[in-house]
């Protein structure tokens, strides 16, 4: 079976600092991955790599047998892979439902103006493109938001709507940098469950960078852990939560040390 994403001898140095070495996993289709390791281990480094947002120093980035290393992003989205940001990047002034819209409309290769007011053809796509908004809004629990202004949401639904942004892309995987930050075990725990229904019902492949270890011990069948920009373990994760390497520099330290 090919991998849905096989990145091999990833990393990137920011002049002296290697903050991602050597970094070689992979993702079957239909899993749910987690990326773990404390503040500054090159998370969102691989991320930011994986997606083509910056190049690597060394290695390669493969996403279902074709190589994207080195991006550039709007290409990688087209080919089925999306991302979420650490910090939420929406259009704080516009509403909720035409975040979500934006998100769809970044997939198609023609302009903004064109898709909106070309002929009945394109109308006819925006009509699809909007029924499609309605349905992620569901799905996201955010229909009730729809017309808000989407830097009014409070910081836990502005994260969900990253991820339904994310999701109007039509990705067949879905890159998700600290989803849960700022929720409580209360929200994190339905927003685990809802990452849930997007893998069983939706198909999708998830690689998630979480801190919240109830929320990735729970929620990933597979779990790779970095430190210092190495890989020191990955596995399932009662292997990965009983390996002393492990627990010594990352789970041992207090769950909420992070920024
Ligand atoms: N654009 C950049 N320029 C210079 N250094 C960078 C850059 N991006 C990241 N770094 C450095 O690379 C290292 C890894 O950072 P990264 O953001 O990938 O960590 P992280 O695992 O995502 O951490 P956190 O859990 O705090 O989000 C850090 O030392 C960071 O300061
Ligand atoms: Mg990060």
């Amino acid at each position: 079976m090919t991998a849905m994403l096989e990145v091999q001898g990833l990393g990137k140095r920011f002049g002296g600092l290697a903050a991602l070495e050597g970094l070689s996993f992979a993702v079957q289709p239909g899993q749910i991955v987690g990326l773990i390791g404390p503040n500054g281990a090159g998370k969102t480094t691989a991320f930011n790599l994986i997606s083509g947002s910056f190049a690597p120093s060394a290695g390669t980035v493969r996403f279902e047998g074709a190589d994207i290393t080195g991006g550039p992003p709007h290409r990688v989205v087209r080919r089925g892979l999306a991302r979420t940001f650490q910090a939420t990047s929406i259009y704080p002034k516009v509403s909720v439902a035409e975040n979500v819209l934006r998100g769809a409309l970044s997939r198609l290769h023609a302009s903004l103006p064109n898709q909106l007011f070309g002929g009945q053809h394109t109308r006819q796509h925006l009509a699809t493109l909007r029924a499609e908004v309605d349905e992620i809004l569901t799905l996201l629990g955010l229909q009730a938001q729809r017309e808000q202004a989407a830097g009014s949401l409070p910081y836990g639904l502005q994260k969900r709507l990253g991820v339904a942004i994310g999701l109007a892309t039509k990705p067949r995987m879905l890159l998700l940098d600290e989803p849960a930050a700022g929720l409580n075990p209360e929200e994190s725990a339905a927003f685990g469950r809802l990452l849930r229904r997007l893998r069983d019902e939706r198909g999708l492949t998830l690689l998630l960078v979480e801190h919240h270890m109830a929320l990735v011990m729970g929620l990933c069948e597979h779990i790779v852990v970095l430190v210092q920009g190495r890989k020191i373990a990955e596995g399932p994760p009662e292997g990965v939560r009983n390996d002393p390497a492990v627990i010594e520099a990352y789970l041992g330290a207090p769950e909420d040390c992070h920024a």
